[in-house]
C-alpha cells in the first residue's frame, strides 16, 4: 500500500465496470462539424445549439474587449477586476430576462456550486428534482443542509414534500429545477413551480442552461418574465460562449455580491469572453426564425426515430435521448456511428440511471436536413442489423 493505491484501485474499478471515462481529442471544422482520429464527422454531441460559437460578431467582439481591457480581469471583481463592461452585460441581461438586476458568474457549474450554500443555513431544506444535473447535486451538498428531492417533474409531490416540511422548524425552503433537463431533454412546469413557490412562501431556482437561446421569450429561456426568484442561465451552451449569470431582484443580487464566495474568492471572467457574451445577447433576440426551424427539426427528427421504434423519452426539445438501456449496446451504437461519420456521445450510469444508457443527440440550428436524414437511416441499419443478429 501506498499512497497512491486509491488511485490505481478506483481506475481499475472503473475499468472493470466498463465505466472508465477518456477525454478525446477533437478538432472543430465547422459548426457542426468535427475532425477526429483523422475523420470527418457531423458533431451531433455539442450545445452549441445556434451555431454562435463560431459567429464572427462573437470573436470580433472579444477581439475588442481584450484590447481595450486586457488579455485577463487581474483580480475578483470585488477586488479590482469590476470593469465597466460586465455591468453593462449585465444591465443587458436584466433587460432582457424582464428583472431588476442579474449578476454574472464565471460558469454554470461555479455559480450552481456557490449559489446554494450562499442561500442556505444549516436550517434550510433545499427540495431537488430527482434529475437535476450534478452541478446542483454538488451545490446541494456543499450547502451542509436538509435536501429532499421531489420526482421529476412531478408537482403533487413537490406540493406534498411543501405542505409536510414547512412547519417543521425549518429556517427557509428552496426550490431547485431545471427547466430543460440536460439528459432527458424534457420541460419543467414554470407556472405551477411559481404558484407553489408563492403558496407556500419558498425561494425558487430554475437552472435555465438549455433553455436560453432556444426557448422562451426572445430566446430568453422558458423562466423569462416569469415570477422565479432566481434564473440562472449559462453561456456555453446556445450563446456560443462560456459563463453565467443569475437574474434576480436587486437585493438578492447585492446578497450575493456578499455571500456567494464563487463570485468574491474567484478572478473575473476575462474581457474577451465578456465581449463575446455581449454579441451573443445581441444576436439571441433576433433569432426566432432559427429557433423556430430548429424545433420543427428537432419535432420531425424525433418522430422518424419513434417510426423505427426507438425510444426518445419525454423529449421536446432540442435536445434529444435515443434510449437503448443495455450499456454495452449503446456503446457498439455510439462506436458504429462513429464509423460511419457520426460524433453522439453516449450517456451512462452514474450519469443517468442504471439501465437508462442513452445516445443523447443535441440539434443544432446548423444542421442541415440532409445531416438528419443521414441520421436517421444510420438507426434504422442499426435496428435492422440487430434483428439479422449482425
Ligand atoms: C443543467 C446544467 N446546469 C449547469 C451546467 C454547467 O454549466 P457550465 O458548462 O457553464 O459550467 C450544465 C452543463 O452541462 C447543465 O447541463
Amino acid at each position: 500500500m501506498n499512497r497512491y493505491t486509491f488511485i490505481e484501485a478506483e481506475l481499475e474499478n472503473r475499468l472493470s465496470r466498463n465505466l472508465y471515462r477518456r477525454l478525446k481529442t477533437v478538432r472543430p471544422v465547422s459548426g457542426v462539424e468535427i475532425e477526429a482520429d483523422g475523420r470527418m464527422m457531423v458533431n451531433f454531441s455539442s450545445n452549441d445549439y445556434l451555431g454562435l460559437s463560431r459567429h464572427p460578431l462573437l470573436g470580433e467582439r472579444a477581439v475588442e474587449y481584450q484590447r481595450k481591457y486586457g488579455s485577463g480581469s487581474t483580480a475578483s471583481r470585488l477586488v479590482c477586476g469590476n470593469y465597466d463592461c460586465f455591468e453593462k452585460v449585465e444591465k443587458r441581461i436584466a433587460e432582457l430576462m424582464e428583472r431588476e438586476d442579474s449578476l454574472i458568474l464565471n460558469s454554470g457549474f461555479q455559480a450552481n456550486i456557490s449559489l446554494l450554500p450562499a442561500l442556505s443555513d444549516r436550517d434550510t431544506l433545499i427540495l431537488s428534482d430527482w434529475l437535476n444535473h450534478n452541478s446542483i447535486v454538488q451545490g446541494c451538498l456543499l450547502s451542509r443542509c436538509h435536501i429532499k428531492r421531489f420526482r421529476h417533474n412531478d408537482m403533487n409531490h413537490l406540493e406534498e414534500l411543501l405542505r409536510e416540511n414547512r412547519d417543521k422548524g425549518v429556517s427557509r425552503i428552496l426550490v431547485i429545477t431545471e427547466s430543460v433537463f440536460s439528459m432527458d431533454g424534457d420541460r419543467s412546469d414554470i407556472d405551477t413551480l411559481v404558484e407553489l413557490s408563492e403558496r407556500y412562501d419558498s425561494f425558487l431556482i430554475v437552472d435555465d442552461a438549455h433553455g436560453v437561446g432556444i426557448l422562451g421569450k426572445r430566446g430568453m429561456g422558458l423562466a423569462c418574465g416569469k415570477d422565479v426568484d432566481l434564473v440562472m442561465g449559462t453561456m456555453g451552451k446556445a450563446c456560443g460562449s462560456f459563463g453565467a449569470y443569475v437574474a434576480c431582484s436587486k437585493d438578492t443580487k447585492d446578497y450575493l455580491i456578499n455571500f456567494c464566495y464563487g463570485l468574491i474568492y474567484s478572478t473575473a471572467l476575462p474581457p474577451a469572453v465578456i465581449g463575446s457574451i455581449d454579441a451573443a445577447l445581441e444576436l439571441i433576440p433576433t433569432m426566432d426564425k432559427e429557433r423556430r426551424d430548429l424545433l420543427r427539426k428537432a419535432d420531425m427528427f424525433r418522430s422518424a426515430l419513434n417510426e423505427i421504434g426507438y425510444d426518445t423519452g419525454k423529449s421536446t426539445t432540442q435536445i434529444i435521448p435515443v434510449i437503448i438501456g443495455d450499456e454495452n449496446e449503446t456503446l457498439d451504437l455510439s462506436k458504429w456511428l462513429e464509423d460511419n461519420g457520426i460524433f453522439a456521445t453516449t450517456f451512462r450510469y452514474p450519469t443517468v440511471a442504471s439501465g437508462q444508457s442513452r445516445i443523447r443527440l443535441s440539434l443544432s440550428a446548423l444542421h442541415t436536413s440532409q445531416h438528419l436524414e443521414q441520421l436517421v437511416a444510420l438507426f434504422k441499419k442499426w435496428r435492422e442489423r440487430g434483428k439479422h443478429g449482425k
